[in-house]
Formats: C-alpha cells, sequence, structure tokens
C-alpha cells in the first residue's frame, strides 16, 4: 500500500515553492503548498503532516505587512525547514534580527560548513549554493546554532537539533545547489515515514485530456518548441483527429523552421496547418519597442489567427503548452510578483470564445522532455532548445524590422551550426543572438565602418528557474564571431554575455 507522509510547503510568492515541491514528491512524498493563513489548527484537521516547508518570497520579514505564519506551527513538534524568506521567518518570528545586507548575494556562492549536524550530513565542508537574497540574517534565536556561513552571509543556515527546526539561506531545491537534494533528503530523513509511488504518466495525462475535452473539437499552436510538440502530440493521442494543430510562421522565427516543422511532423498523425503571417507581424510592431508591447502585440495577432483558424475548424477548446515555469514568472500564482509576461501565458482576451486547456500547466521543462519521451517523440523534439513563442521579436532590441529580423536569423544560423559541429548543443539550454539597437565603430578592408554590435547568448539550465551563462570554448566563440562578422555585412563586433539568471534573465527582454 501507499502511504504518504504529508510535507506543508507554505508560498510566500516566491518563485521556488512548486519547485520545492516537486523535489519532496520526487523524494517520495507528499507535497501540500498552503497559503499564510493556513494555521496549526488546519494542519491539525488536515492530518498526516510530518514536515513543514516555509519557502522563498520577495517581501522583507520585518515590514509591517510582510507574510507571516501562525507562531503556533512552532510548537507543533515537527521538524520545519526554513529557505532563504522563510530562514529569516524563523529567526525574525523566534526572536533573532534580520536585516538588509550591504549588498546582495545573487547567483553562486561558496558555502562552508561549521556544524555537521543532520542538516549537513553527507555534505562536503565547502560546497557550491545558489543564493537570491538581499536580507540576511544578523542574530540567530536562543537555543539555535549557526552551521553555515558564506563570504557574503554569515548566517547562511542555523539549525535547533533537538527542536528540529533548519533554516537555510540559499536555494537547495535548484540543481545549482550541489548538494541540494542532499540537504532535502536530510531533511525528509528527519521528517521520517513515507514510501515511493509508482506513477503511469502518459496514461493520467491522455485520461486527464480525454476527460476535461471529451468529444469537443480542439485546435494547438505549434511554436515548433519542445513544449506545444509535446502538448500536441500528447492531445492527438487522446483525442485523434479531433485535434487541429496550427503553426503560425510569424517571420521571427529560426530560419526554416516552417519547412522543418512539417518534416518532424510528418511523422506523426497529427493534422497539421501552417499559415505564412511575417507581413501582418511586421506591420502590427512598427514602432513598437517596449518589451511588453512587443509580446501583446505578438502575442495579439497569434490569438486573433487562432481564433480564425478555430472559427474554421469549428473549435470549442484551446490546447496551450505553457508550462510551471511560464506561469510562475508571469506572476499568476499567489504573492508572486510579474517578470515578463510569456504570450502564450497573458494576454488572452476576455471575450476569446474558447476554453483553453494547459495539459503541461504543472510540469517543469525536463519534465516535458521526459514526457515527450515516454510518448514515443524523437529526439529531434525532445531535446530541442527552448525557443520563445515572441521568437527574434524579443532578442531584436527597439523597434522590429524586416532588416533586423533578416540579421538575427542568419546569425543565429551561424550560431546553430558551429554549436552543433563542436557537439555542444545538447549541453545547452539556448543559444542566440541579440541585435543591440546601437552602432559601434569597426575597422574591415581598410575602412571604417559603423554598424550593429550583436551579443551571443548561451544559458544552461535545468528548470528556466535559474541559468548561468554556458563556457563556449574560446576557438568556437572566435569561430562563431568571425563567421558573423564575414558572412553577416551588418554587424562588425560580437560581445558574449556572461551573466547568471538571477540576476539577468536568459532573454534581453
Ligand atoms: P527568461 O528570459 O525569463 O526566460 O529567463 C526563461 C525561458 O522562457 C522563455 N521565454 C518565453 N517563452 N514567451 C515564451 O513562450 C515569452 O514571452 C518568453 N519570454 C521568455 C525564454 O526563451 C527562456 O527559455
Amino acid at each position: 500500500m501507499d502511504t504518504h507522509t504529508k510535507v506543508l510547503i507554505y508560498d510566500f510568492g516566491g518563485q521556488y515553492a512548486h519547485l520545492i515541491s516537486r523535489r519532496v514528491r520526487e523524494l517520495g512524498y507528499e507535497p501540500k503548498i498552503v497559503g499564510t493563513s493556513f494555521t496549526a489548527e488546519d494542519m491539525a484537521r488536515e492530518g498526516g503532516v510530518a514536515g513543514i516547508v516555509l519557502s522563498g518570497g520577495a517581501r522583507s520579514v520585518y515590514e509591517r505587512t510582510a507574510p507571516r505564519v501562525d507562531p503556533g506551527i512552532f510548537d507543533a513538534n515537527i521538524p520545519i525547514l526554513g529557505v532563504c524568506y522563510g530562514h529569516q521567518l524563523i529567526a525574525h518570528m523566534l526572536g533573532g534580527n534580520v536585516s538588509q545586507g550591504a549588498k546582495g548575494e545573487y547567483g553562486p556562492a561558496m558555502l562552508t560548513v561549521g556544524k555537521v549536524l543532520l542538516q549537513f550530513s553527507g555534505i562536503t565542508k565547502k560546497s557550491l549554493v545558489w543564493m537570491n537574497h538581499r536580507d540576511t540574517v544578523t542574530v540567530v534565536p536562543k537555543g539555535f546554532s549557526i552551521t553555515a556561513a558564506t563570504p557574503l552571509t554569515p548566517v547562511a543556515a542555523f539549525a535547533h537539533a533537538a527542536r528540529r527546526i533548519w533554516g537555510v539561506q540559499f536555494h537547495p531545491e535548484v540543481t545549482h545547489t550541489e548538494y541540494g537534494t542532499r540537504l532535502l533528503k536530510n531533511f525528509l530523513r528527519a521528517v521520517g515515514g513515507a514510501t515511493h509511488q509508482k506513477r503511469d504518466i502518459v496514461g493520467e495525462c491522455i485520461d486527464e485530456a480525454r476527460r476535461t475535452i471529451g468529444g469537443r473539437r480542439t485546435i494547438v499552436g505549434l511554436s515548433g518548441g519542445v513544449d506545444s510538440s509535446v502538448a500536441a502530440i500528447l492531445v492527438a493521442r487522446a483525442i485523434g483527429r479531433n485535434l487541429l494543430a496550427v503553426f503560425v510562421d510569424t517571420g521571427l522565427m529560426r530560419i526554416g523552421e516552417a519547412r522543418e516543422i512539417r518534416k518532424t511532423f510528418s511523422a506523426f498523425p497529427l493534422r497539421l496547418r501552417i499559415i505564412h503571417a511575417g507581413s501582418r507581424y511586421f506591420k502590427a510592431l512598427k514602432g513598437v519597442t517596449d518589451p511588453e508591447k512587443k509580446r501583446k502585440v505578438i502575442g495579439k495577432i497569434f490569438i486573433d489567427i487562432f481564433n480564425e483558424e478555430a472559427k474554421k475548424f469549428r473549435a470549442d477548446v484551446l490546447v496551450q503548452g505553457t508550462i510551471y515555469s511560464d506561469r510562475i514568472e508571469s506572476g499568476l500564482t499567489e504573492h508572486s510578483s510579474r517578470i515578463k509576461s510569456h504570450h502564450n501565458v497573458g494576454g488572452l482576451p476576455k471575450n476569446m470564445k474558447l476554453e483553453v486547456y494547459e495539459p503541461l500547466r504543472n510540469m517543469y521543462k525536463d519534465e516535458v522532455r521526459a514526457l515527450g519521451r515516454m510518448l514515443g517523440l524523437p529526439d529531434a523534439i525532445t531535446a530541442r532548445q527552448v525557443f520563445p513563442g515572441p521568437g527574434f521579436g524579443v532578442r531584436i532590441l527597439g523597434e522590429v524590422t524586416t532588416e533586423k529580423a533578416s540579421i538575427v536569423q542568419r546569425a543565429d544560423g551561424i550560431i546553430q551550426e558551429e554549436l552543433q559541429k563542436a557537439g555542444l548543443l545538447r549541453r545547452i539550454w539556448m543559444a542566440f543572438p541579440v541585435l543591440l539597437p546601437i552602432l559601434s565603430v569597426g575597422v574591415q578592408g581598410d575602412e571604417r565602418t559603423y554598424k550593429y554590435p550583436l551579443v551571443l547568448r548561451v544559458v544552461e539550465s535545468r528548470d528556466a528557474m535559474t541559468a548561468n551563462f554556458f563556457r563556449v570554448p574560446y576557438p568556437v566563440m572566435e569561430k562563431i564571431s568571425t563567421r558573423i562578422t564575414n558572412e553577416v555585412r551588418e554587424v562588425n563586433r560580437v560581445v558574449y554575455d556572461v551573466s547568471n539568471k538571477p540576476p539577468a534573465t536568459m532573454e534581453w527582454e
């Protein structure tokens, strides 16, 4: 029998509560995300709760209106792990002190473990952790010990061994924290109980799609990316020819994308329509420079085309490949702040006649890829590099024109080709050019030039929530730079983006 031990995860509006929940589930426990109004009494009524995680959040615990928890949970004799904001909240609520640090600490940091206890069992004395904070704990509550530090954060972790209350300033749930899973396992050891349950994910997804859609005619937009491809094939498996997949060529996609899509999907029993709408997009984007406005404009045309196609097909349901990180960064979960509005999430008009179904809404990218493989999709799709819906629209800074789209398309072709030749494509999340709205001086063929500089951005990520720039070997970088300046005559300079996420995002807009 599968008996699960419940772990409550308090969501304070950080981007990570759902990711913690996923890790807890992967480790064989039953996570339940709750809001701050969930009291110790509610917990007792819920039954079976054996652990509590207080997750991250963007506020400062010392603000009067900052989210708190019922102090009763600290007396329930249940192990508690505070992460980032949760770590600070424990310190604040139990009599320690939190204040604003002189500097923020964003991205990788070297953690030194001072006191091992169960919290750091099996974790090396020095390891990399992922930080994302400005406030910092300066005094731990009575009875607590400081267990680890980083150069910028003297109280990077603390613990009260007997009460089984732990805090960590860093994020153990992200893959960039070297021993993150080990720390979570250690916490779950303190929680005790739990057995694993095997799930038939494909079966569950197909059942859900059939139950939700029934006999209704359905439409899906293929973007060429992994998410919409997996969503389309999944729903096609569930409802067959009642699904129409539409691919809109926006003119802001990779060179030859439409051809590639036709070829790839011809192997599947999928109804596919390709619509060439480049000129419509460029016309609407004339004079638009604000990133969010661009997304809205691009999203609106996309939706208009969809409505037209849906009408023709007499569809009632629209399938979207929205995944969890899209929703969270668009500020659609309680308390979370809006980072950017992904067009496939926001911007749906209120009067839209189609009912939206998002089969991948709770999955992370790597889970979507795994589902794709389970559905029998080839590597050509599941290992496909991510490509955002607005495409090169958000990689051309400033106004988008056909001339600029052509520059980034040609540069992108070179980037993809060279990374492919070097065997690096499989290791990265995305590689792309960003065209800047400025000109710089160069010299070509003994003549002064005044042309566009182009940014080369190559990032690694597991779940889109965090990322680091990829260390492209210099000879490959040089080859890309040389080819771009030789072959794309509008460009005379290539620079490499060496920023991680956070503090940057992957895209420049
Ligand atoms: P950021 O730039 O937020 O990107 O670090 C995270 C991932 O999301 C993709 N992205 C988008 N995808 N519509 C999309 O469909 C969008 O508006 C959008 N903006 C960013 C981005 O390419 C990366 O993979």
